[in-house]
Formats: structure tokens, sequence, C-alpha cells
């Protein structure tokens, strides 16, 4: 009875920005549960090979070339993941980028940039998956936060205000379908080692601040994520909605 609440078999879940990274490890991650994917990122080449290595753990994955700052194109890309997959049960906004500069140096363009990706892209994929989840009252809506949504640090102004802006649009798209059985939670990871903290990965010194400010003293891996994006996306989350959980080594409890 256990084993069934964390089940996805015969879900199908729709995963941005699943070229790499943190969306190339939850949609493994997915498929082990039992989910079928539907990947969309830009990077083709990276697509093909999450693709293969969701097939290599025995389910089914189609990408789908799609830029998240382009609505025409999420609407056409989510009507084909419509016809070739039937439904969508579960959507992972993860797509996301991040220009790291004090205030004073960041431009309008970065600004808009890192915004348009971070909070507009989430807006308009709930937009297009959304209507098709109500009309069979069921669905789970996850969106990447960050620990950087509830907390601080310099150069992070554009990233900081998106992220928060995705913990408050988590809230009420929650309160807004509470009733028509959709789910909508956000996941707040901390530093986790992918491309886009290789900088900081690389920078001995920045590496190391993150690694004394976290209580569990390391950064997180990729594959840490598998455990919260199954229980939000399952059954045994079914009466959770709104909230963010931290993926963080408790940075966040100090
Ligand atoms: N890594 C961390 O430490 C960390 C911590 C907290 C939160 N997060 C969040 O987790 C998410 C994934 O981060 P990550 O570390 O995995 O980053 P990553 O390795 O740089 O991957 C980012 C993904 O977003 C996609 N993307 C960016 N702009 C896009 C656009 N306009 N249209 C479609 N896809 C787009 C990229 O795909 P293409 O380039 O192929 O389009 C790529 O698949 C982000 O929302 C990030 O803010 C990451």
């Amino acid at each position: 009875m256990y084993d069934e609440l964390f089940d996805l078999s015969g879900r199908v879940a729709l995963v941005t920005g699943a070229s790499k990274g943190l969306g190339k490890a939850m949609s493994v991650a997915l498929a082990k549960a039992g989910a079928d994917l539907a990947l969309y990122a830009r990077d083709v080449e990276g697509l093909k090979a999450v693709k293969a290595a969701v097939e290599e753990v025995g389910r089914r994955a189609e990408f789908f070339a799609v830029d998240v700052l382009d609505k025409a194109c999420i609407d056409r890309s989510v009507r084909e993941t419509l016809s070739t997959f039937e439904h969508i049960d579960i959507l992972v906004n993860n797509a996301g980028v991040n220009v790291r500069k004090p205030v004073l140096e960041l431009s309008p363009d970065e600004w808009d940039l890192v915004l348009s990706t971070n909070l507009k892209g989430y807006f308009l994929m709930a937009q297009a998956v959304v209507p098709h989840m109500i009309s069979r009252c069921r669905g789970k809506v996850i969106n990447m936060a960050s620990i950087l949504g509830a907390v601080a640090l310099p150069t992070q102004v554009a990233y900081a205000s998106s992220k928060g802006g995705v913990i408050q649009m988590t809230k009420v798209m929650a309160l807004e379908w509470a009733k028509q059985g959709i789910q909508v939670n956000a996941i707040g990871p901390t530093y986790f080692e992918t491309p886009l903290v290789a900088q900081l990965r690389n920078d001995p010194e920045r590496f190391q601040f993150i690694v004394d400010r976290t209580p569990m003293g390391r950064w997180g891996q990729p594959d840490e994520l598998a455990g919260v994006v199954i229980f939000l996306a399952s059954k045994a989350s079914d009466f959770i909605t709104g909230q963010t959980i931290f993926i963080d080594g408790g940075w966040t409890i100090w």
C-alpha cells in the first residue's frame, strides 16, 4: 500500500529546463518512479541525451525544443505534447538562469532576462498546461524556487527577486486551483553542483563560503532532489499545496 503512494506509473511529467542539471536529474528520478517524460528546453543535443537516460530506465521520453520566453512556441508544444501523450499529470517548472552582478552594475536587459525566464516562463507554462489539468480535476505543479527566494546574498538582485516571486506565485496558484484538484508546490534548493553554478564551484573561496554557511557543511548533489520531486508529484502529497520545501542542508534555518 505504501509503495502506491509514490508510484508514478501511468503519469506523464512535463519538465522544463530538462536538457541538463537539476532538470535532467529530476526527469530521471520521475522516470524511475514510473512516469513518462515530456522534456522541454532549447538545446536539442542535451535533450537527446536526457531522452536516452530516461529510456534507459524503461520509460518513454519525447523532447520538444521550447524557449520558455516564447508564448506561441509554448502553446504549440503543449498541444503537441497532449497529442503525443494524451495527458499531462505533472508540470515541473524548472528552466532558469542567473546573472550575478551588484545592483548598480546590472543592466535592464539582464534584469529582464532573469525575471522573464525564472518568473514569466513559469506563468506562461502554467497558463498553457493547467487548463488541461483542471479539465481532468487532477494535476501537480512543481515550481523551482531557491533558498534565494527566502534569504539574500549580494549580487543576486534579479535572481533573488525572481525566486521570491516564484514562492509567492506558487501560493497564488495553489489558492486559485485548490478546489479543482491541482496541487502547486515549490522546491527551494541550496547550491547544487550543476552548470548554472559552475563558476562558483570552481572558485575555491566561493565554494568554501557555501560549505561554511551550510549547517550540514557541503553542497547538494543533483540526485538528492529525487525524493522531494517524487513526493510532490505523487499521491503522497495530495493534501499539501502552496508550500515551498527547502532542500538546503539547513541553510535557511539560521
Ligand atoms: N544549481 C543550483 O545550485 C540551484 C539552486 C537553487 C535553484 N536552482 C534552480 O533550479 C533550476 C535549474 O537549475 P540548474 O542548476 O539545473 O541550471 P542549469 O544546469 O544551468 O540548467 C538550466 C536549464 O534551464 C534551461 N533554460 C534556460 N533558459 C531557458 C529558456 N529560455 N527556455 C527553455 N529552457 C531554458 C536550460 O536549457 P537550454 O539552455 O537547453 O534551453 C537548462 O536545461 C533553475 O530554476 C535554478 O534557478 C538551482
